[in-house]
């Protein structure tokens, strides 16, 4: 049962007490529980089995006392669905040894019953709901990102074979971003019947493209995502790094959040984005290397310009580091919570400077 809504409250622009916070990537390589796992099993090998998931999904929850929790997989979990075999190489990523390039490659790709091809990550989320007193997060890659890593073949810095693809054969492109729209769809329709309470894309290098080309080459298919997705009444929300100038355009794609990265303030995303969509971000992942009162004080100052509307979120700008120490996590948890609660009843009281 969800008794902390926190996270739902706010991804509605409802008002809240204090803010919720939650961190991308919080549920892996920093916590020596999940280091332990790891010695065992391969991440897919983890993601076969629902027990280990869930406990992995859970450890954050347990102890950084966050409010949300995220599903224990990989965005490349269903591309394996897809017919597309991909191997996870440490400290590097994805990797795909018969990489999706032609018309045919696309024309190949299988679609995606998640009931009978991703029953565990279903079973996942039904253990987790039946544990969870806060909201559970489900997710997928999002198209770009997806395209990238299936059109490379290995993680890319530039997208070259990705972008030649769209700007030589924009029509095989386009049945490419359909079928991942597609499979992204009843994959996160799936997840949400099966108790997830929200979703987020994460098309983490989206922030690729000129915001010209993310309108021409993205946008349709993130647009038909969300609208296939609405009427189930879970909060969307869309991430990407490094997105400063694509903002306006991310608001468009009917996302109820945005995820920001560090790169851009939290004022200067709003005025891009708009009031009436809530935000979530934006701490950069690097700065809990730093000593505690940098991170306080980097903390703060987003945390301020956070409560001044309806709808924030906080969270890193992007995943966090795997050298992280679980102590400086569990630290930032309780300060957001304890200054942003100070700070919303020294408003509510009208005291505020
Ligand atoms: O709390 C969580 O976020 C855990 C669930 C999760 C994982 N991957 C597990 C994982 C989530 C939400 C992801 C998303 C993901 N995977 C993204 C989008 C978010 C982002 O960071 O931009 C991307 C691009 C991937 C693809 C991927 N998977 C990469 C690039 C890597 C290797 C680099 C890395 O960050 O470790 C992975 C492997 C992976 N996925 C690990 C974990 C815990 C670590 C390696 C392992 O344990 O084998």
């Amino acid at each position: 049962m969800i008794e902390n809504d926190l996270f739902l409250r706010a991804c509605r622009r409802q008002p809240v007490d204090r803010l919720p916070v939650w961190y991308m990537r919080q549920a892996g390589r920093y916590q020596p529980e999940y280091r332990k796992i790891k010695e065992r099993y391969s991440l897919v090998e983890i993601c076969e089995q629902p027990e280990l998931c869930a406990q992995v999904s859970m450890l954050p929850v347990q102890q950084l006392g966050v409010d949300a929790a995220i599903l224990f997989s990989d965005i490349m979990i269903p591309v394996g669905a897809m017919g597309v075999p991909f191997e996870i190489e440490a400290d590097r990523g994805p990797v795909i040894h018969r990489p999706v390039r032609t018309q045919d490659d696309v024309a190949e790709l299988t679609e995606v019953d998640p009931e009978r091809d991703l029953p565990h990550v279903l079973e996942t989320i039904r253990l987790l709901r039946g544990q969870l007193t806060v909201p559970l997060i489900g997710f997928a890659g999002g198209p770009f990102t997806l395209a990238s890593y299936m059109i490379e073949g290995a993680p890319s810095r530039e997208h070259l074979l990705t972008k030649s693809m769209m700007y030589r054969d924009p029509q095989t492109w386009r049945q490419f971003m359909d079928r991942l729209a597609t499979m992204i769809i009843v994959y996160m329709r799936a997840q949400i019947h099966a108790g997830a309470s929200a979703i987020q894309i994460f098309d983490s290098w989206v922030g690729s493209l000129a915001p010209e080309d993310f309108r021409e080459y993205v946008l349709p298919a993130m647009k038909k995502i969300f609208a296939s997705l609405k009427d189930l009444n879970a909060p969307l929300i869309y991430f990407g790094v490094t997105t400063a100038d694509l903002l306006p355009l991310l608001r468009e794609t009917g996302a109820d959040v945005i995820g920001v990265d560090w790169r851009t303030p939290v004022h200067i995303a709003r005025q891009r984005i708009g009031n009436d969509l809530a935000l979530q971000g934006n701490l950069d992942p690097t700065v809990l290397l730093g000593p505690w009162p940098e991170v306080e004080r980097r903390a703060r100052a987003i945390i301020d310009a956070g409560i001044q509307r309806p709808g924030f979120i906080f969270n890193l700008g992007h995943g966090v580091l795997k050298m992280v120490e679980v102590d400086q996590l569990q630290r930032l948890t309780a300060f957001v919570h304890e200054y942003s609660e100070q700070k919303l009843t020294e408003r509510s009281e009208g005291t505020s400077s």
